[in-house]
């Protein structure tokens, strides 16, 4: 089974060293791609990169929390990632008192570590290739059909695989589906905060610089992992133990040169790098705009109340800085796209195909039918991002859907009491977590802002039934007075903001309040609204672009027999290599490949919100207190550098090694110029961005004191 994919995907190849494009299975890493490795100048044997039986440097790489990539530095867990991905835990470990996230924090000794509630790291243990099971399952199938099939063999797989273990699994289908790898993981759930610098420095730059390069941000966080005294995986506990790893990651301080070979793993989230030009068209003229178009309304409407109070300022922080994220993302990815004119491309890449496929069966009727599947969805695409990004991007309003559990089991004839209790107590649990994060008077604004939208962008046929009716009665529907009444009727009336409210109605819950609710109708009228007449829609939708996703994907390996293929990013294990790298943006502008501690203090505020710097930092500088940190050749500490590594989201905090596998940076960011890398790769201008780990230690040891932390690393 296995050997027929290897022949398939990877063993028929040409030898020519190919672009640095590929985020690569480094457990199915073929001869030829290790090979262009060893050409670029990787010093390492293939076992040492991944092995079944040994340790390699696999060993050391990390899911963190979910979403990012750590890594492991020291026989006693400690754990290297992004201030980014840590910034949830720091935010929710501060207070206005001891404002870590302002301030920086460094634990001095184990003892004074913070435990990150709610965090979790996992280990990767093994990947299975279950392709033949999966595909005699679905044999024959498409759509719902195959859709459901492929849940239940896959809880079978997983349930096999881990019954008794204590591992966890996920099937991931590779190549849209023409293979299917099974991922098991080792889950830890007592993690501990470390160290973090100063927000000033962490997120030095803020959203200005945010996909930027020249980038001068010290984009860290430290944590650990804890197992039990047995050695096993184990909830928080002061008796646990920190956790001794199979392997942990040497750090270079040596630095490097332009063009030095640079490798990353970690967990790139998605790509989609066969999309179709029509995917690519409903993006940049239909979805990225609307996404673009809200969250800039949330974000502003946010920033107005975080500005006023810095209490508001921490509760709204995180949630603040990914909306951001994003927000500029999106924007990016479509302004390259049509910039490189990537719809054309696809347009040439599907006539290439379509000739081939000609007299082809399986295959000639391809984009005929994307072209069908895609008219019949286009009119519903903006109302979904609407709901999404609009309706439901205001914190009470997506809250208040979550009710829809209990609507359900309070119209339940009989009512079960057991699962009523459950729903109760959960929403209750919810609540406070809604709470705690959300800050009233923007949301207030959200809500009326993006209600009105709906009501101006959005075809006059899709508004929910009678809602609009209602609104008109605080005034003219064209007027933006008119949702802001609406809305402070809601915030006011709501029993979801009260707490005695909220209590009587859970202690006797009943329909009738529930729907009378004004925020629980509100929501309820926009997603029984979508859900009766529009969801099915984007089922279709789904399914039938699965499936000539899959059927386009077998055809293109069909047409280019040997070609060495990568499949898309599905935040699982990956390894990219490229070079440490300088490059021309635009026209007669030139990039270098590091950028230095004497850019920060260029680009310094005093008292700016993204530029600003913490004092110990500045007397450091002019100190020139640089130890064993500097590099040597400019007289100054990196800060940070950038490489052409093949990455995307979800490999936040990945470590960037050297040909030797030492650390040297953590990967933080892509650059704006080539934002369109979800969907194709360039060759010329594609960067990741990295802070290099000497700028990570100085700042422990120099600015935090913790020399603590700098002796548990093996320093090259
Ligand atoms: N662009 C970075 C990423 O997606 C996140 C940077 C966070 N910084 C910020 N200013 N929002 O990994």
């Amino acid at each position: 089974m296995k050997k027929r994919i290897l022949s398939l995907f990877f063993v028929l190849v040409f030898s020519f060293a190919r672009a640095d494009e590929g985020m690569w299975l480094v457990y199915l890493l073929g001869e030829q791609v290790y090979n262009d490795m060893v050409k670029r100048g990787l010093k390492l044997s293939k076992e040492q990169l991944y092995s079944i039986n040994k340790v390699s440097i696999k060993d050391a790489i990390i899911i963190f929390n979910g979403g990012c990539t750590g890594e492991i530095v020291s026989p006693e867990g400690l754990i290297f990632t992004n201030h980014h991905c840590g910034y949830d835990a720091i935010a929710s470990a501060s207070s206005v008192e001891h404002n870590y996230l302002r301030d920086g924090f460094y634990a001095k000794s184990k003892t004074e570590e913070i435990p990150a509630k709610g965090m979790f790291v996992q280990f990767l243990v093994r990947i299975d290739d279950v392709t033949a099971q999966v595909d005699e399952a679905l044999k024959g199938l498409t759509g719902m059909e195959s859709a459901t099939k492929l849940r239940a063999v896959s809880a079978e797989i997983v349930k096999k695989a881990t019954d008794g273990t204590g591992y966890e699994a996920r099937l991931v289908p590779m190549f849209k589906g023409n293979q299917h790898l099974l991922f098991v993981y080792e889950r830890f759930r007592d993690i501990r905060l470390v160290g973090a610098p100063a927000e000033s420095v962490g997120k030095f730059g803020g959203d200005t610089d945010n996909w930027e390069w020249p980038r001068h941000t010290g984009d860290f966080s430290v944590f650990r992992v804890y197992m039990s005294k047995e050695g096993k995986a184990a909830e928080y506990s002061a008796d646990n133990v920190p956790l001794k790893p199979k392997y942990f990651l040497p750090v270079s301080i040596k630095g490097f040169n332009d063009g030095d070979y640079a490798m990353i793993y970690g967990y790139p989230g998605s790509t989609n790098r066969y999309e179709t030009s029509f995917g690519v068209k409903l993006k940049t003229n239909v979805e990225n705009p609307a996404i673009v178009n809200l969250r800039d309304i949330r974000l502003k409407l946010m920033f107005e109340e975080m500005r006023k109070d810095p209490a508001v300022r921490l509760r709204l922080a995180s949630n603040y800085a990914s909306v951001a994220n994003y927000w500029k993302f999106f924007d990016g990815e479509a302004k390259q796209l049509l910039k490189f004119d990537t719809y054309g491309q696809k347009k040439k890449e599907e006539e290439k195909f379509n000739t081939w496929a000609k007299g082809k069966p399986e295959y000639e009727n391809i984009f005929k039918q994307y072209e069908k599947i895609y008219q019949d969805w286009a009119p519903y695409t903006k109302h979904r991002i609407y709901l999404n990004e609009g309706i439901f991007g205001s914190p009470l309003i997506a809250f208040s859907a979550s009710l829809g559990a209990m609507e359900r089991a309070l119209t339940k004839k009989p009512i079960n009491a057991d699962e009523l209790q459950k729903v109760s107590e959960s929403l209750d649990k919810a609540r406070k977590t809604f709470l705690e994060s959300s800050n009233h008077a923007s949301d207030q604004k959200i809500v009326a802002a993006t209600s009105h939208y709906f009501h101006r962008d959005i075809d006059p046929s899709q508004h929910p039934t009678g809602f609009y009716g209602i609104v008109s009665a605080y005034g003219d529907l064209n007027d933006e007075a008119t949702y802001k009444k609406y809305a402070a009727d809601l915030f006011s009336k709501t029993m979801l903001l009260d707490d005695t409210k909220w209590s009587a109605f859970l202690a006797k819950p009943d329909s009738t309040t529930l729907q009378k609710d004004m925020a629980y109708q509100y929501s309820s009228t926009f997603s029984k609204n979508y859900a009766t007449k529009y969801a099915s829609y984007a089922t279709n939708f789904t399914l039938q672009n699965n499936d000539l996703g899959k059927a386009y994907l077998k055809g293109v390996i069909a047409m280019n027999p040997g070609k060495v293929m990568y499949p898309d990013a599905n935040f699982t294990m990956r390894t990219s290599f490229g070079n440490v790298k300088s490059y021309h943006p635009r026209d007669a502008v030139f990039y270098d490949y590091v950028c230095t501690l004497s850019g920060v203090m260029e680009k310094y505020k005093p008292g700016d919100y993204e530029f600003d710097l913490p004092a110990n930092l500045i007397e450091a500088y002019n100190k020139k207190d640089f130890g064993q940190y500097k590099d040597a050749k400019l007289n100054d500490i990196v800060v940070a550098f950038i490489t052409t590594n093949d990455i995307t989201g979800g490999n936040s905090g990945s470590p960037v090694l050297n040909a030797k596998g030492e650390l040297i940076g953590l990967a933080f960011d892509g650059n704006y110029e080539a934002l369109s890398h979800k969907i194709a790769f360039d060759k010329d201008l594609n960067r990741t961005i990295c802070v290099d780990v000497r700028y990570v230690l100085w700042c422990i040891d120099k600015l935090g004191g913790a020399k603590n932390i700098i002796q548990e690393l093996t320093l090259k």
